[in-house]
């Protein structure tokens, strides 16, 4: 059995055994996303987005990029509990998502369909139905790769800005190309996937290991602007991105074997812990170049994100760093565990986890729950439930 540490190395004598923290924090989720289900049954073709300020349930169509964390969550949940009641919320959620197959205007189909359809095929005995779904949605994310430029487009919005936008996050949906490569045989998916991770390596880092939110390319595929769209700065380091950086990284090794990716996951997780802003609490700032990170408000999202990538990391690395790793995962999930970030039981709409930040500069989404933050908390759950049973 795994023994994990505290900071510092030292677990006070009182402090909650890590099992029954994930114990407590999956019996939470288990309520809370039943809330939601129940609630969203009779709303057709809806899915959640967030609350307002009254805090009641915002929802969203299917095209929001975050359609498919909620059944996500519900497949986790189900995939834990063996509780048929979340399969079948889970394939009623899911269904919720066919149309989003033909999507073409953006990048997000990966996010959409792979936590929705993706964990539903791995779960329900890989049905044909949901095969035939993922290949189509990678058959369209695949539409956006130019071949010129060697990356998937992620926009189309702000045309007379950028060229040809390419943010971080994009690295989160080279996955479902991946699994559509070895599903179908069209290696092609797999050589976009490939050079879209290479060219993110090349291109959106900074010496320290942060990363820039958008690259935008000419049309010989050379880098023309490095901005930001939703950090503090075009030269900030906005904290879910270097999340998404993180955690596509870390996969990206495990699909291809790949030693830069592993190197490059590395570097941002020893940047990230090591981030003078970063709070001995694990959760960052939204941003870490805000001006005081201790007042600035804190997103729940990046640190379920990077929680759940440390963990997956820390059996790529040597034992030290792997120790390292998950002891800071730990910390991220005895804070996110804690009643300043998980919701009461019947509050916040069903929603999981407060306080995440969306868009801070549009005033969107900001100090809210968010699906994106719960889906990523619970896999992190299971992640590390999984560690400390080997
Ligand atoms: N992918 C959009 C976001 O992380 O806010």
């Amino acid at each position: 059995m795994l023994t994990l540490l505290s900071a510092g190395g030292v677990r006070a004598q009182s402090e909650e055994p890590l099992a029954a923290v994930i114990e407590r924090a999956l019996a939470r989720a288990r309520e809370q996303a039943q809330i939601m289900a129940r609630a969203l049954e009779p709303l057709e073709g809806r899915l959640p987005r967030t609350t307002d300020e009254a805090g009641r349930l915002v929802t969203s169509d299917p095209g929001w990029w975050c359609s498919g964390f909620f059944p996500g969550v519900l497949w986790y949940l189900y995939e834990d509990s063996g509780d048929e009641r979340f399969a079948a919320y889970a394939a009623g959620m899911t269904r919720r998502l066919e149309k989003v197959q033909y999507i073409t205007d953006n990048h997000d189909v990966g996010f959409m369909l792979f936590c929705s359809y993706g964990n539903g095929w791995r779960l329900q005995g890989f049905p044909e139905e949901y095969r035939q779904v993922l290949l189509t949605g990678a058959a369209s994310l695949a539409t956006r790769y130019d071949p010129r430029i060697g990356l998937i487009r992620s926009w189309d919005f702000n045309r007379d800005r950028w060229h040809y936008p390419v943010i971080i996050d994009n690295m989160m949906n080279l996955e479902l190309l991946l699994w559509a490569s070895r599903m179908s045989g069209e290696r092609r998916y797999r050589r976009m996937a490939v050079s879209h991770a290479d060219k993110t390596l090349k291109n959106h880092f900074r010496d320290d290991a942060s990363c820039y939110h958008v690259v935008s390319y000419d049309a010989d595929g050379r880098v023309e602007k490095r901005e930001t769209w939703q950090g503090l700065h075009d030269e900030s380091a906005w904290s879910r991105g270097q999340g998404w950086a993180l955690y596509g990284f870390t996969y990206m090794y495990r699909e291809t074997g790949h030693r830069r990716y592993l190197r490059q996951a590395v570097r941002v997780a020893d940047y990230l812990l090591g981030h003078p802003a970063m709070p001995s609490d694990g959760i960052p700032p939204w941003d870490l170049d805000v001006a005081d990170p201790q007042t600035a408000l804190r997103d729940a999202s990046a640190a379920a994100v990077i929680a759940s990538a440390l963990i997956e990391l820390s059996g790529y690395v040597d034992a030290a760093r792997g120790a390292r790793y998950l002891s800071f995962a730990e910390r991220q999930l005895r804070t996110l565990s804690s009643e300043r970030y998980l919701a009461a039981p019947g509050t916040h709409a069903g929603f999981i986890l407060k306080h995440s930040v969306g868009f801070f500069a549009q005033h969107s989404e900001v100090d809210k729950p968010l699906t994106y933050a719960d889906y990523y908390y619970v896999e992190a759950l299971l992640r590390m439930k999984k560690r400390l049973s080997r």
